[in-house]
């Protein structure tokens, strides 16, 4: 693993329109043993991307989304997180909190585990920073979103803001990431169980469990940070086998703490059941989607249509080793 190299803030000159890319996360290992300083592994999704434009017009500042168009200020509940880290990306960078329009153009489903929330916030910001003719460095921005992400999850690990800002799989622990080295040629199949995730209620039913059980809860964290340092070596060594096993082992100790649903392992029986190597919640969980590895593109067409045959909502094939040349970087890890 490396060290991110990041780049130095730049300026440039003000511009009329300014834009934001960012991009869907799958956490492929460690959700929720994060959350007490274990390590976890996720990855960007490409195929799965995010734009955000601001531009200059008189007026109040306004929000053009999917799920609501009108003034920030009246926006809904649902879209508090992206309202809260814009109104202080729009002080951090000195710019008027009017005579703005913002513009979401997003291919990511809302609540299913998949960084929605800071995909959405991150991509604002850049476009508010491209507006303002400044560069955030990685840091700035990962504090921006967050504080979004505060509103969104209550204690998030910052993983969200961090994945979905980033064009590489990343390794992240205690708030910080690391480049992954990733030769596994794989393909992972994303299935939406197509009932929205519960981040925060899971995140404290299983603070709940390890008041409840602690000895039993620290093992089951403690084996869910050893899957995470154990996958590394999956996807450096190329071992498609062995991630999937890690997988299905870190899908029993989720549902253990209780933040898997019927849904979800009913649905990862029907991956296994179709040939999957293996398969998890992906996540807050109690809802939101499944990853399961597969060894080729054939078998991850089967997977994914005996998925949406056992009622997945929806789902996506994504490459392990997917560059993404399309996607440029505007927070890097260098
Ligand atoms: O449901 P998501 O995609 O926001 O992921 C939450 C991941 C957790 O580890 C459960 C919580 C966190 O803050 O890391």
């Amino acid at each position: 693993m490396k060290e991110p190299t990041i780049p130095s803030p730049s300026s440039s000159a003000p511009r009329s329109t300014g834009t934001g890319r960012t991009r869907a996360k799958a956490i492929l290992v460690g959700e929720h043993a994060v959350v007490y300083g274990e390590p976890a592994i996720a990855l960007p999704i490409a195929s799965l991307p995010m734009r955000a434009t601001a531009r200059r017009e008189d007026g109040p500042l306004m929000l053009e989304s999917v799920l609501y168009s009108g003034t920030l200020a009246d926006a809904p509940e649902q879209l508090a997180a992206p309202r809260a880290a814009v109104e202080a990306t729009l002080d951090h960078l000195g710019l008027p909190h009017t005579g703005i329009v913002l513009a979401t153009e997003s291919t990511i489903p809302a609540a299913r585990g998949l960084g929605s929330s800071a995909a959405t916030a991150g991509a604002l910001a850049l476009a508010l920073a491209d507006l303002a003719g400044r560069t955030l460095t990685p840091q700035e921005h990962f504090d921006l979103v967050q504080v979004g992400e505060r509103v969104a999850h209550g204690n998030p690990s910052g993983l969200d803001a961090r994945t979905t800002a980033s064009t590489e799989p990343v390794w992240f622990q205690a708030g910080e990431i690391r480049s992954l080295d990733l030769r596994l040629r794989a393909h992972l199949v994303v299935a939406d169980t197509g009932v929205h995730g519960r981040t925060r209620v899971a995140v404290a039913d299983v603070r709940s469990f390890l008041e409840r059980h602690p000895a039993r809860g620290a093992e089951l964290i403690a084996e869910l940070g050893q899957i995470t340092r154990d996958a590394v070596d999956d996807l450096a060594l190329d071992r498609p086998r062995e991630l999937g096993a890690r997988m299905t082992r870190a899908h029993g100790a989720l549902a253990e703490l209780g933040v898997s649903s019927p849904e979800l392992d009913r649905l990862v029986g029907a991956a296994l059941a179709a040939g999957a190597l293996g398969a998890k919640l992906t996540g807050g969980g109690q809802g939101g989607c499944l990853l399961a590895l597969a060894a080729d593109t054939t078998s991850a067409g089967t997977i994914a249509a005996a998925l949406r045959r056992a009622g997945a909502a929806r789902t996506w094939l994504h490459r392990t080793d997917a560059r993404h040349p399309a996607a440029p970087a505007q927070v890097s890890l260098g």
